[in-house]
């Protein structure tokens, strides 16, 4: 599922995490790739060690926390700490698959179910930089509202178009899923957000509990710690 939810972060907060982003120490994005994704990735990222990633990361986190849109689609059990990422001056990366098992410190590993790129650059702000996503519909092209985020499978080739003009900021970030499999989510989301509708639609009380019943008998069937 190919996800676009606005404004996970309002004006006000993306002003205040580009402003410490601009005045940042920014290293070699290969530092955290592959042999593989490293021929073709050409951009700058925070550190992984950087205080500031730490402190934006949990940032995001927070805000990702207060919308029930993104916990709905997502189902989230472990989350990656999120990183964040500059292309300028033609900087791109090209057609890859991420990495399907990620290291969490303490030990702990996370499988790469939903990849997540969270838009801190408004759009007339650079040419280029399109996040290409190819899946069996074809290829999308995304270029986000500054707060934004796109969650898409993880399982798709994607890529990042050259950005020719100004910068491109963003977070990025994996998320493992309750449920692995991409369509038992989507049909999860699908009916929380026909119960959310109903519910507000003054619909029969006894028909949307029987359907929140459905939802949550399906999650327990499917949800895998
Ligand atoms: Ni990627």
């Amino acid at each position: 599922m190919l996800l676009h939810i606005p404004n996970i972060l309002d004006h006000a907060q993306v002003s205040r995490l580009r402003a410490e982003l601009d005045a940042a120490d920014w290293t070699d994005g290969r530092e955290t790739v592959g042999p593989q994704g490293a021929k073709v990735k050409r951009n700058l990222q925070l550190p992984d060690s950087s205080p500031l990633r730490e402190e934006l990361g949990r940032e995001v986190l927070a805000a990702l926390g207060r919308h029930p849109q993104y916990h709905a689609a997502t189902l989230p059990l472990r989350t990656l700490m999120p990183r964040f990422n500059r292309y300028e001056g033609g900087g791109q990366y090209g057609f890859h698959v991420d990495g399907a098992v990620m290291s969490l410190p303490g030990g702990e590993q996370l499988r790469s179910d939903i990849s997540c790129t969270l838009f801190l650059a408004e759009p007339e702000d650079y040419d280029g930089g399109e996040l290409i996503i190819s899946d069996t519909y074809g290829e999308h092209e995304v270029k986000l509202p500054a707060g934004d985020i796109i969650i898409y499978p993880s399982s798709s080739l994607h890529r990042v178009a050259p950005v020719t003009r100004g910068a491109r900021i963003a977070a990025f970030f994996w998320v493992q899923s309750l449920v692995r499999d991409d369509a038992k989510r989507r049909l999860l989301f699908e009916l929380d957000t026909s119960i959310q509708t109903l519910t507000r639609s003054q619909a029969s009380p006894d028909a949307v509990l029987q359907l929140t019943g459905v939802y949550h008998n399906l999650l327990r069937q499917w949800a895998e710690s």
